[in-house]
């Protein structure tokens, strides 16, 4: 059987869909290279933004034209948008096989299996010429350790270390789509890493949507609660384990101790992405960020002085309900003072069951859009002089991609770095000189 899987969203949709993969491939699965041919086609959706809905909802409908060519064509919604929308994706779309939303993915081998077992059994006994061989790879248990193996070897890899959120800043569907916080066991998470390693990987990304408020118990062989420092100190002791990176940081969960845990633990890279959404005080209490912007100020300037190189990057909301010209000057003038090294900027967009989208205030189109522009090209500029200033550093990158001889790594602080070079640099940790510096990439040359 061959499948397509395309993935829409944030880098928690892509550890889920690697853990979808994963049991596929245990199956016996293949990976196809368009939809014409796939026995099955699977789309992990996102719903944070309308128009990402919509996206997912556009590529769907011109599945509709594929399947009726390819008709035997199964198709399977996951993540986000499909737990949304679950009670209505298959009436208005009747070529939907199966959904399976973000609140369930942990037992998609289950559903999975139970769906479409006979027809994969069938198949796989048509393939096996030794009778006595049986098929395999089907599960029956309902709970699935969400445990992975990666499907190929990479250098650098996700790994869910909580799901859903129990922030609730009124603007966010995620809560409501993925879930309650829930953290996973520590131990759960420690024999995952070190699967990981042995399988060539060198750098783990530690995902949740607030990683700051992780609190797990260690399960086997440890016993107790452990913060999200502990977990750290935890990795930081894995041989193998060369670099630990984490998202999504929350602002109000960002302690000292943690501080002190990214300065003292070697692996624990110099990078923090910390969304701010807002420079206004007034808009952050109707975000329900549980901050003001001076807490923001401070935690920016503890960290600079506790990790000189470290590299900052956030999210900004702009055209929240009620924001004015002086609330969006605030936030123009807080991204000039943090001297972010790189942000992601959003216009509002609101989301059905939030608090945020019963409130009045609406902020006009051409608003939002001219707002955004002004972040992008402030943001810009900074980024463009942050990273010139790098010129000539030399920089540890750890290589990732082969791109015909020009290798793409990232550097400690996640920049991405090409480097040329004529010797095999992937997988390695090399020193390179940069040489050259764009908005968001350097160009490196090879020393080490
Ligand atoms: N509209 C626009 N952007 C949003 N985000 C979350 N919810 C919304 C929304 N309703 C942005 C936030 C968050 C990022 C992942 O997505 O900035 O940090
Ligand atoms: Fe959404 Fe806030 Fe949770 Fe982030 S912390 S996922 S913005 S509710």
């Amino acid at each position: 059987m061959i499948y397509l899987l395309k993935t829409f969203g944030c880098q928690m949709n892509v550890a889920d869909s690697d853990f979808v993969e994963s049991h596929l491939r245990s199956l016996g699965f293949k990976p196809a290279k368009d939809e014409k041919k796939a026995d099955f086609v699977f789309l992990n959706t996102c719903t944070v933004r309308q128009q990402a809905e919509n996206r997912a909802l556009s590529y769907i409908g011109r599945l509709k034209f594929i399947k009726n060519k390819n008709a035997g064509m199964k198709v399977i919604i996951l993540g986000c948008a499909a737990e949304r929308l679950k009670k209505t994706l298959k009436t208005d779309f009747p070529i939907v096989d199966l959904v399976v939303g973000a609140k369930d993915i942990e037992h998609f081998p289950y559903l999975f299996d139970r769906v479409f077992g006979n027809e994969i059994v069938a198949h796989q006994k048509s393939k096996i010429l030794d009778s006595r061989l049986k098929p395999s790879g089907m599960t029956s248990q309902k709970k699935l350790t969400p445990c992975p193996l990666p499907l190929t070897p990479t250098v650098s890899a996700f790994v869910t270390i909580m799901r859903g959120c129990g922030n609730y800043c009124s603007y966010c569907i995620v809560p409501f789509v993925r879930g309650p916080e829930k953290s996973r066991p520590l131990d759960e998470i420690i024999s995952e890493i070190i699967s990981l390693v042995k399988n060539g990987t060198k750098e783990v990304t530690l995902l949740g949507q607030n990683v700051n408020s992780y609190s797990g118990h260690g399960s086997r062989v440890t016993s107790g609660k452990y913060d999200f420092s502990d977990l750290l100190a935890e990795v930081n002791k894995i041989k193998g384990i060369e670099r630990i990176r984490f998202m999504t940081s929350h602002p109000k969960d960002l302690s000292d101790k943690l501080i002190s845990a990214m300065t003292s633990l070697d692996k624990v890279c110099e990078h923090i992405h910390l969304p701010l959404q807002s420079g206004s005080d007034k808009i952050l209490k109707k975000m329900n960020r549980g901050y003001i912007s001076k807490d923001y100020l401070k935690l920016v300037s503890k960290l600079r002085k506790n990790i000189p190189e470290i590299s900052i990057t956030t999210d900004i909301l702009v055209g929240f309900p009620g924001e004015t010209k002086k609330d969006f000057k605030n936030t123009i003038d807080i991204i000039k003072k943090c001297d972010f090294d790189f942000l992601f900027a959003f216009k509002y967009s609101p989301r059905q069951g939030t608090s945020a989208s019963k409130l009045k205030g609406d902020v006009a189109q051409d608003v939002k859009e001219k707002r955004l522009a002004e972040i992008l090209k402030l943001a810009n500029g900074i980024s463009i002089k942050k990273n010139a200033k790098l010129i000539g550093t030399i920089q540890e990158a750890l290589v990732c991609e082969d791109r015909n001889g020009i290798f793409v790594g990232n550097t400690r602080t996640n920049k991405k770095v090409f480097v040329v070079s004529n010797k095999n640099l992937l997988g390695k940790i090399v020193k390179v000189q940069i040489v050259e510096s764009k908005i968001n990439s350097l160009i490196g040359k090879h020393i080490q």
